[in-house]
């Protein structure tokens, strides 16, 4: 049992585990997807719901996952196995695995455009314009294919070195690298012509565009954002020491994550009205922004296009390659769901289990990368209600049959005044009633429109 313990590895410190598990949140959702959403969804009015469900759905069930991550030291089947019997706990966790594996097949493929846009920016800015209409073609499915299986090789060689060797360590590096040139670009794009246009889209709030489609938008992409309903942040808590204070830390992931999808908004929308300024068409014709690959790899290339020369060269290689690196933080946590599942259940060593699963996942890439229609389906399958199913399975069982206060004496430890705040008052009233009936509402309609 010890060795066991042992070979799970251990993060190897508090700031090391914050920003692991602040990189599983931080990706291709914040800086493409919130910005997305925000320009769909009428600008601040967005931003405004989307910081309430992120308090008070994602931070609940984000505290629920590393706890009983953290208590089981198990991967998602195995801890949910651990606490309880039947059936019903080692479903929650395989349906973790599953999407995990789902995800990432088609996460891959998405992670491998923006990566291969870091060279569509050299070629082109290289005067290598054949290369580089070559590597923009999102419907070639053999370059697609080829950057997936790259950005697969990357995310495999991390996981090999482990939880603190591997996982720690990238994510501690890349983190603030991103965080730096994220700043940077966006301080850069205040000095141009039109951001503030832009800004002022972004910060001032028309309440008339909150309705439920709104707040179901807004519902989901916490849970995509926040890397929740999975098992993802469940696997990550398993290697905490129990001297660490979840609440605490599950609070810095979060503000981490609405903070870091909050400044690449404050890049993007006005970078857009810097873009109408040149001349780049950056509405459709019913007055809406562009949103999605439109927006990334049309209108802000055309941007960087447009700036020419040098600064046209860094603005374009860094944003893209800002992108990759968010991506690709997310991509170790949702290759390690099924990795831990691997090595914990079936005592195949880490490095097999890394290839061996890494393998299987890249095929089903090429797959996606081949087929890209399947995209939309694997993204309202397993985004849509593949994460709120789990998060709403996650807290049934936490709340019915572990039981909170099991949950609370977990917390407790690296928490030593715990009883005297607010938090057990708070915390197993949201993740009892709160939480699962806000996501049944949003799974229930989501449902009901994808079937009706
Ligand atoms: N949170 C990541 C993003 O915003 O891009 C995506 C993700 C990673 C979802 C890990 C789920 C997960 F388990």
């Amino acid at each position: 049992m010890a060795e066991h313990r042992t070979e799970r590895g251990n993060w190897n410190s508090r700031l090391g585990f914050v920003l692991a598990a602040a990189g599983s949140a931080v990706g291709l959702g914040n800086i493409w997807g919130f910005p997305t959403q925000v320009a769909d969804n009428g600008g601040a009015s967005f931003i405004l719901i989307y910081l309430i469900c992120c308090l008070v759905v994602g931070l609940p069930v984000m505290i629920a996952e590393f706890t009983i991550g953290r208590h089981t030291r198990r991967n998602p089947v195995g801890a949910f196995k651990k606490l309880g019997s039947g059936w019903f706990p080692p479903l929650i966790g395989l349906w973790g695995v599953m999407c995990g594996v789902m995800i990432l097949s088609f996460y891959l493929v998405v992670a491998g455009w923006t990566f291969g846009y870091v060279f569509e920016e050299i070629f082109y800015f290289a005067g290598l314009t054949a290369a580089s209409e070559w590597v923009a073609d999102l419907g070639n499915g053999f370059k697609n294919a080829l950057f997936a299986v790259l950005f697969m090789a990357a995310t495999i060689a991390i996981i090999t070195g482990g939880v603190s060797n591997g996982i720690e360590r990238a994510t501690k590096t890349m983190m603030p690298i991103l965080i730096v040139v994220l700043v940077i670009m966006i301080i850069y794009v205040f000095t141009l012509q039109g951001s503030m246009d832009g800004l002022r889209l972004y910060l001032l709030p028309d309440f008339t565009a909150i309705n439920t489609n709104l707040v179901f938008s807004a519902l989901g992409q916490a849970f995509f954002s926040l890397s929740l309903g999975m098992g993802a942040l469940l696997t990550y808590g398993s290697y905490l020491k129990k001297n660490q204070n979840i609440v605490e830390s599950a609070v810095y992931v979060t503000l981490a994550d609405v903070g870091i999808a909050f400044l690449a908004g404050l890049l993007i929308i006005p970078a857009m009205f810097v873009a109408q300024y040149s001349g780049i068409t950056i509405m459709g014709e019913d007055g809406r922004l562009f949103a999605s690959t439109t927006l990334v790899f049309d209108v802000l290339p055309n941007l960087f296009k447009s700036m020419g020369g040098a600064f046209g060269l860094l603005f374009g290689t860094s944003f893209f390659i800002l992108l990759s690196m968010a991506a690709l933080t997310s991509t170790i946590s949702l290759l390690e769901v099924p990795v831990s599942y691997i090595i914990d259940e079936h005592k195949v060593p880490r490095k097999k289990a890394a290839i061996g699963v890494g393998g299987v996942v890249m095929i089903f890439a090429i797959i996606v990368a081949l087929n890209i229609s399947l995209i939309d389906v694997l993204v309202t399958i397993f985004n849509n209600v593949g994460l709120p199913l789990g998060g709403l399975m996650l807290c049934v069982f936490l709340a019915w049959f572990w039981k909170s206060e099991n949950a609370m004496d977990e917390i407790r430890h690296g928490y030593d005044n715990m009883d005297q705040g607010l938090f057990p008052k708070i915390w197993p009233f949201f993740v009892t009633y709160i939480c699962p009936l806000l996501i049944a509402v949003v799974l229930g309609t989501t449902l009901y429109n994808l079937l009706s």
